[in-house]
C-alpha cells in the first residue's frame, strides 16, 4: 500500500479524476467501481465536467456501484443510484448496458448480488476501484466484523453508519441494512484507492493506515492490496504516523 497526501481536497479530487480518466484513455473497455459519498463528490464532477469539455469517449467502459441502502427507491437524493445518475450516468450519457449499480428495492437481494459477482467475473474483474471510509472503517458496507472472504452481499448496518448515513437524506430515513461490493472484489482489482479528507476523517485514516489488518476495522485491508493506495488531503493525515 502506498499513501499520498494532497494539499487540499480539490487537488485531491483532481488527481483521482485523471487517475480514472487516464485508464479510460489508455484502456477504453476498463471496468470501473466507484463509491458514492461526500468524499467522491468533486471527483465525479470534474470526471463529468473534463469528459464533455475534452470530448473523452466513455462509450465502452463498465461502471461497476460500490453499494446501495436496502430499500432505498432510485429517486431518492440520498440514493447511491441518484448520486451516479446526476453525477455521472446523465452527464456523461452512459448506457445502460453498461452500468452496473444493485437495485434496492429488488425482492430478492440475493439474486441482485449474484447478479453483480457474475458481471465482474464475465468483465474479468475490475481494474480501478475507488472507495471511501465510513466513520466506523467501512469500506462500502462492509461493516465492521465483515468477513475479508465475502463477494457481494446484503448486511445489517452498523450504528454509526445507521447515524452518520442520515447526512445523505433531506427528511430522516430509516436505515436498516446495505448491498455492498464484498472486500474480496477490492483485493482482486487491478488497483484499488481509498480517498478521504478533512479532519473527521483524521483518526479513522490513522487507524486504517497505522493499525492491525484486522476485519473489526474494514480498511485496514487496503494495507494487503499489492496496488492499494490510500490518497488523502492534508487534513485527513494530521493523525498519521508518516
Ligand atoms: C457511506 C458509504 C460508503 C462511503 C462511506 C464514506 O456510508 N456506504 O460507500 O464511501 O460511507 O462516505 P463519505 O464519503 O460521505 O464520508
Amino acid at each position: 500500500m502506498r499513501l499520498q497526501v494532497y494539499k487540499s481536497y480539490e487537488e485531491l479530487s483532481k488527481t483521482t479524476a485523471d487517475i480514472i480518466i487516464n485508464l479510460v484513455k489508455s484502456k477504453p473497455d476498463a471496468v470501473i467501481c466507484l463509491a458514492s459519498g461526500d468524499t467522491p463528490r468533486r471527483t465525479c464532477e470534474i470526471v463529468a465536467e473534463r469528459g464533455i469539455r475534452e470530448r473523452i469517449d466513455f462509450s465502452k467502459f463498465t461502471f461497476i456501484g460500490l453499494d446501495e441502502w436496502v430499500g432505498m427507491p432510485k429517486n431518492n437524493a440520498g440514493s447511491c443510484y441518484y448520486f451516479f445518475e446526476t453525477l455521472l450516468i446523465k452527464p456523461l450519457q452512459l448506457s445502460s448496458s453498461q452500468v452496473h449499480l444493485f437495485d434496492a428495492l429488488s425482492k430478492n437481494l440475493d439474486d441482485e448480488c449474484k447478479k453483480m459477482d457474475k458481471t465482474i467475473s464475465e468483465k474479468a474483474g475490475i481494474d480501478l476501484m475507488v472507495v471511501g471510509i465510513g466513520m466506523n472503517g467501512h469500506i462500502g458496507f462492509n461493516e465492521p466484523g465483515v468477513s475479508f472472504d465475502n463477494y457481494s452481499h446484503v448486511i445489517d448496518l452498523d450504528e454509526t453508519t445507521i447515524t452518520v448515513g442520515q447526512k445523505y437524506f433531506k427528511d430522516a430515513v430509516i436505515l436498516k441494512q446495505g448491498i455492498t461490493l464484498g472486500l474480496q472484489h477490492l483485493m482482486n482489482s487491478k488497483k484499488a484507492i481509498v480517498i478521504a479528507n478533512g479532519t473527521k476523517k483524521a483518526a479513522v485514516i490513522k487507524q486504517a493506515v497505522n493499525g492491525p489488518v484486522s476485519s473489526l476495522f474494514p480498511a485496514s485491508i487496503i494495507q494487503e492490496h499489492e496496488n492499494g493506495y490510500v490518497m488523502i488531503d492534508e487534513d485527513a493525515a494530521t493523525l498519521i504516523n508518516k
